[in-house]
């Protein structure tokens, strides 16, 4: 059954929400402390500041333009704006959205696709001035396609290779492809959506392990295209499931076949959802790596105690909704209604005023590295907003 077909079917099955959901209830409530969080946020911030993290006390840590993350803010305002239709925050998206522009002539990498398909491709999806926008759209979407080498098969993440990688491609990169496809589309630039699909099919073959579990990253020769090694960098060890990794995989797989119609990709987006499902806490949000210690499937029988990561509950939310327009199947709704409903809870939700001016506090950035673990940060938010606005629309 084509992609189209699947959807028009899967949406007749799906069970539309209800005034007596508590989702519902909870996403009005989100929206109203994202408006203020959000507008003290704004404020709190000169030109070149982008928001990055807040510690346990509420501190706002910044980063500039060329962060990995800077595409997040402003696709999170772009979301308060749809949701709310409060044309305020359409101007302060935009106003996020357009210091971006820098990126173009700038030093970047792989994550160009976040930056900008979160940001510019928010804005595309929701306003139609489309020319103060596909010239920064198309001309990133080049420049990502630039970053592909038909000897791999795959897009190079990183320049930094820190001495230890020849051409490395992390499992984050499947969500950068959304910035080639959306191009190819608009443009009708055939290649671009070809090297997503290249990328994407290479990245099924070397990254994921019997039990659909992904590394995290595969290290290429870039002469040979030949596979050098498999580690998991921001992981608990190499053979570990490092949470975000398996949110990636899962977002980036249902995305794909979205975006293409390629049976492959679905059945893999299948696959890596009931791995998931499997093992999942019942509260929805995974630890930080599914095997740290502690965790109920952690490797050593140490103590340490182990941390959630609501970042990688948001992701997994958003992508089980769609996921669950494209199958029918109920589990991966349930499972995005228990994640959404535990980061609505006191235990995750800030409350306005509180940390940093974000919305969801116990995130993990790189845990190995003892960098921003157990913090807000930006993208858990983004993901969030994204799940909440997707399941409105159920
Ligand atoms: N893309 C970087 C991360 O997930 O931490």
């Amino acid at each position: 059954m084509n992609n189209t077909l699947r959807i028009f079917f899967c949406a007749l099955l799906v069970s539309s929400c209800t005034a007596n959901d508590p989702v519902i209830g909870l996403t009005d409530k989100v929206f109203e402390i994202a408006k203020i969080q959000y507008s003290a946020m704004d404020s709190c911030l000169t030109e070149r500041q982008n928001p990055c993290i807040a510690d346990k006390e509420g501190r706002l840590r910044t980063a500039g333009q060329g962060w990995w993350g800077s595409g997040f803010f402003p696709g999170s305002l772009w979301y308060v704006y749809e949701y709310t239709a409060d044309t305020g925050f359409r101007d302060l998206a935009w106003k996020h959205t357009d210091r971006l522009s820098v990126l173009i002539d700038g030093k970047t990498d792989h994550d160009i696709g976040f930056q900008i398909h979160c940001s510019y491709g928010n804005a595309l999806r929701l306003t139609r001035d489309s020319s103060a926008i596909l010239p920064t759209y198309i001309a990133a979407a080049q420049k990502l396609g630039r970053r592909f080498s038909p000897v791999t098969g795959t897009i190079k993440s990183w320049d930094n290779l820190r001495g230890r990688w020849t051409y490395p491609v992390i499992i984050d990169n499947m969500m950068n492809l959304e910035l080639l496809t959306n191009a190819a589309r608009i443009c009708g630039i055939d290649s671009l959506a070809s090297i997503a699909v290249s990328h994407a099919s290479t990245t099924m073959k070397n990254h994921f392990r019997k039990d659909y579990t992904t590394w995290h990253l595969v290290d290429y020769d870039p002469a040979t295209g030949a596979v050098i090694s498999k580690e998991t960098v921001q992981g608990y060890s190499d053979d570990s499931a490092w949470a975000r990794g398996q949110a990636w995989a899962l977002y980036g797989y249902t995305m794909m076949y979205r975006e293409t119609g390629i049976e492959d990709f679905f059945e893999q987006a299948v696959k890596v959802a009931d791995m998931l499902l499997d093992k999942l806490p019942e509260d929805g949000i995974p630890y930080w790596d599914f095997n740290a210690p502690g965790a109920p499937e952690g490797f050593s029988s140490s103590d340490c105690p182990p941390v959630r990561d609501a970042s990688a509950g948001a992701i997994m939310a958003s992508a089980f909704i769609e996921l669950n327009m494209l199958t029918g199947k109920k589990a991966y709704l349930e499972m995005a209604r228990t994640q959404l409903l535990t980061l609505g809870s006191d235990e995750y939700l800030a409350k306005p005023g509180e940390n940093g001016f974000f919305l969801l506090k116990h995130s993990v950035g790189s845990y190995p590295e003892g960098r921003d673990i157990d913090v807000a940060i930006s993208y858990a938010d983004y993901y969030f907003l994204e799940a909440l606005v997707r399941y409105s629309r159920l």
